[in-house]
């Protein structure tokens, strides 16, 4: 019988990857399938939690339970983010693309004499560390997580530390992990109090402890 640990919480949680348009009809993206956020999504409604799905374009469908926002760039999803705070807790598991084209043609691109357009990229907006650098209404547990292809941990304390959130899920996304799109996920988190690594398993396990731990932290 599922505890109800979180009942009279809410929870934000993003997932997903962004697409940030190059023309009316082409877009940037990444590989990210929403599978890991979505876990997360389900394990906490199991937990009892109100959650707030802010989800980009994703392969897998969103889970049921949840109030779920649809968008499809950084910059909407930083506002729905806003739009939904407060919230107790948020878990940025998102794949929110770092950059953007500068100036998204409003009309189609032709292919012409100039040959191919070159595009400029700007920053995208960083939602982790916008939330969790609130002075005002900040949730009292921000989570991120660290995908990183090399030097995974050290990367993912240097981002812990940069982006002021509490907790970092780091994880191994090199493709001979199969992790990025596959059922399975290896991660460490990393907290002020120290590091703990747990095994591999089915990414509806890795949600399903965090959700643990997001209960006992908020208790
Ligand atoms: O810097 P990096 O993209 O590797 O950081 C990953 C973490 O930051 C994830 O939790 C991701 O959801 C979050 N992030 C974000 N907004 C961005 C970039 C990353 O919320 N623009």
């Amino acid at each position: 019988p599922a505890s109800r640990a979180l009942a009279g919480r809410h929870i934000l949680v993003t997932s997903g990857p962004t697409q940030e348009p190059i023309d009316p009809v082409r877009y940037i993206a990444n590989r990210s399938s929403g599978a890991q956020g979505t876990a997360i999504g389900a394990a906490l409604a199991a937990q009892g939690a109100r959650v707030t799905f802010v989800t980009g374009p994703a392969s897998v469908p969103p889970p049921a339970g949840v109030e779920v926002i649809r968008v499809e760039t950084a910059a909407e999803m930083l506002d729905a983010v806003r739009a939904a705070l407060p919230a107790d807790a948020a878990i940025m598991a998102a794949a929110v693309a770092d950059w953007r084209v500068a100036a998204a043609s409003d009309q189609k691109l032709k292919k012409g004499e100039d040959g191919p357009p070159t595009l400029t990229f700007v920053q995208n907006p960083d939602i982790l560390a916008a939330v969790a650098g609130l002075s005002l209404g900040r949730p009292r547990l921000v989570i991120g997580f660290a995908a990183e292809t090399e030097n995974v941990l050290e990367h993912a304390r240097a981002k812990r530390r940069r982006k002021g959130c509490d907790w970092i899920l780091a994880n191994d996304v090199s493709p001979a992990t199969g992790i990025m799109g596959g059922a399975e996920n290896a991660v460490t988190l990393i907290t002020a109090d120290g590091e703990e690594s747990w095994e591999r398993m089915g990414k509806d396990a890795v949600a399903a402890r965090l959700a643990d731990r997001i209960a006992r932290a908020l208790a």
